[in-house]
């Protein structure tokens, strides 16, 4: 019945009275949506409101409690996502859901082998080169398929992801599929996410439609026909793209005006002439080359670059995830050399990890647990572990960042991406290290609670500590750093003074990234 059956008035996909509860946690109440043939409609609202929760029921790996939902007119309520899939509905999670050991063309074709089996052999050549196929038909073609997917950058996992889900949905429909985007773009670098957008836009031009949620507002408001907004699990409402602006948005969502100081720049801290950290000549075999810098107390540096432009292995090596193969890192004026995070913690360096699943939190262990992982000293009264002591500094952060959660011994595995995140930042700023490398510290944060982590970060930064930051955006990085180095090729292209009263462009950042 797909592609016929349409209810006539270009429906495409309703929702009636939808609701999903936890067990005694209501997260989405009696929830109405209606998606038009060919329309992209935005899905914003704090942490925890419960998008991703309605993308997953729409997608079939999670049940209604409540409700029906209509695809083309007809009742749909797939029990598991291949049967989705089947009606032309697929998904993009918010966190990424890549079988790591298998090849990017496995990844592409699982649960769909059958195609390429013949009494028990696989066609790895026929595969290989449907594979490419898919991932040319959005426009890219340097991905190698036979790699495994662990041996990827975290933003072309994200966009094999993609291309997977618009080939699964688009193969079966052809026309009027519906396709799910959780937070696509963000780890994303700006050059894909222009490709997503063009991919998305011929995606609503053959009559397919999309749900596109993110924390990025002016995204939202660009691509989105039509915004829905929710809070605590309600649709508080419809608005077009041309009645709203992004304050707006934001006081909608937030339930507050925005401040219109989004980076507290006037807050910004003069950094002092103390160097707690100094890189000299450093280096990593086929990443970076040659980086020598000094950050004082009290500094944000802003490390931008695209993708592969080296920044992301300089943390890596900073914080003691990855080891240098040549240069020196000195703290505090010794000379150091870390070969585990655990080591760089020692000499009071910790980062904020960029893949916050794999990295950040243990989504099996409870909040209160996580955020003790970084701080056992803090919690810790004669030499034992101290369960008030855990539980205090646990509320004090589920408090001040404003976690979403049903108590501190929630597992962080139920929280929505935006809280878990919020957990990781708990931990590491809890544990007053000296030097934080902060790699995308507000990824899949809401507006309303990044500009308070913005404002602790500018408050923990006058209070002594140095900071190294990959900003979310240019924009972010610029707005927040003292202090800017552009990296392009494994190499510092250019440093850029960022005081408060004079700050670089993102044209004349941009410049010397490209
Ligand atoms: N499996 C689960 N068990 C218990 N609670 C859950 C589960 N999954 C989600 N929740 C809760 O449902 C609520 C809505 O979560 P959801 O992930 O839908 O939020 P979201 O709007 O996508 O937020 P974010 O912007 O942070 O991604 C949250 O309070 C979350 O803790
Ligand atoms: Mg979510």
């Amino acid at each position: 019945m797909k592609g016929n059956g349409d209810m006539g008035d270009g429906m495409l996909f309703e929702v009636r009275g939808l609701a999903k509860r936890y067990e005694a946690n209501t997260v989405l109440h009696d929830i109405d949506m209606q998606i038009g043939r060919g329309e992209i409609v935005g899905l914003i609202g704090e942490n925890g409101a419960g998008k991703s929760t309605l993308q997953k029921l729409i997608a079939g790996v999670e049940q209604a409690d409540e409700g029906s939902m209509l695809m083309h007119g007809q009742p749909y309520s797939p029990r598991n996502s291949a049967e989705a899939n089947l009606r032309g509905v697929g998904m993009v999670f918010q966190e990424q859901s890549l079988i790591k050991n298998l090849t990017v063309s496995q990844n592409i074709f699982l649960g769909r082998e059958s195609r390429y089996t013949r009494a028990g052999l696989v066609d790895w050549r026929a595969m290989n080169r449907d594979a490419r196929a898919v991932l040319a038909a959005i426009g890219i073609t340097d991905i190698p398929v036979e790699k495994k997917v662990l041996d990827l950058e975290f933003a072309t996992r994200q966009m094999v992801e993609i291309a997977k889900v618009l080939d699964i949905t688009g193969g079966v429909a052809g026309a009027g599929s519906l396709v799910l985007l959780d937070e696509p773009t963000s780890v994303l670098g700006d050059e894909d996410i222009r490709r997503l957008f063009a991919e998305i836009g011929k995606i609503k031009a053959a009559g397919n439609s999309v749900i596109f949620v993110s924390h990025r507002l002016e995204e939202v408001m660009e691509i989105s026909d039509r915004i829905y907004i929710f809070k605590d699990g309600a649709n508080v409402g419809a608005v077009t793209k041309t009645e709203v602006d992004e304050a707006i948005l934001y006081e909608k969502m937030v339930g507050r005006a925005t401040t219109g100081t989004y980076y507290k720049v006037e807050q910004q801290a003069v950094p002092t002439d103390e160097v707690v950290l100094a890189v000299k000549g450093l280096g990593q075999l086929g990443t970076f080359k040659d980086v020598s810098f000094e950050l004082h107390r009290k500094e944000i540096l802003g490390v931008c670059g695209v993708v592969g432009s080296g920044k992301e292995a300089l943390c890596s090596v900073l914080c003691g995830d990855e080891s240098p193969d040549a240069g020196e890192i000195f703290v505090k004026g010794v000379r150091r050399t870390f070969g585990s995070p655990k080591d760089a913690l020692r000499h009071r360096i910790i980062a904020v990890p960029k893949e916050r699943r794999e990295e950040g939190v243990v989504g099996t262990l409870s909040i209160a647990a996580n955020v003790s992982l970084s701080n056992f000293d803090r919690v810790k009264q004669g030499g034992v572990l101290s369960a008030r002591l855990q539980s205090d500094l646990a509320w004090h952060w589920v408090k001040e960042l404003g976690i979403k959660c049903s108590g501190i011994h929630e597992h962080v595995e139920y929280l929505s991406g935006g809280n878990a995140q919020k957990v990781v930042f708990a931990r590491v700023i809890a544990s007053a290290s000296d030097i934080l490398i902060l790699n995308n510290p507000t990824r899949g944060v809401d507006v309303g609670a990044k500009d308070e982590i913005y404002a602790l970060i500018r408050q923990i930064a006058a209070q002594g500590v140095a900071v190294i930051l990959l900003g979310d955006t240019l924009d972010e990085c610029i707005g927040l750093s003292s202090w800017i180095l552009v990296m392009k090729d494994g190499f510092v292209q250019k440093e850029f003074d960022a005081p408060a009263a004079a700050k670089p462009s993102q044209v004349e950042i941009a410049r010397y990234m490209l």
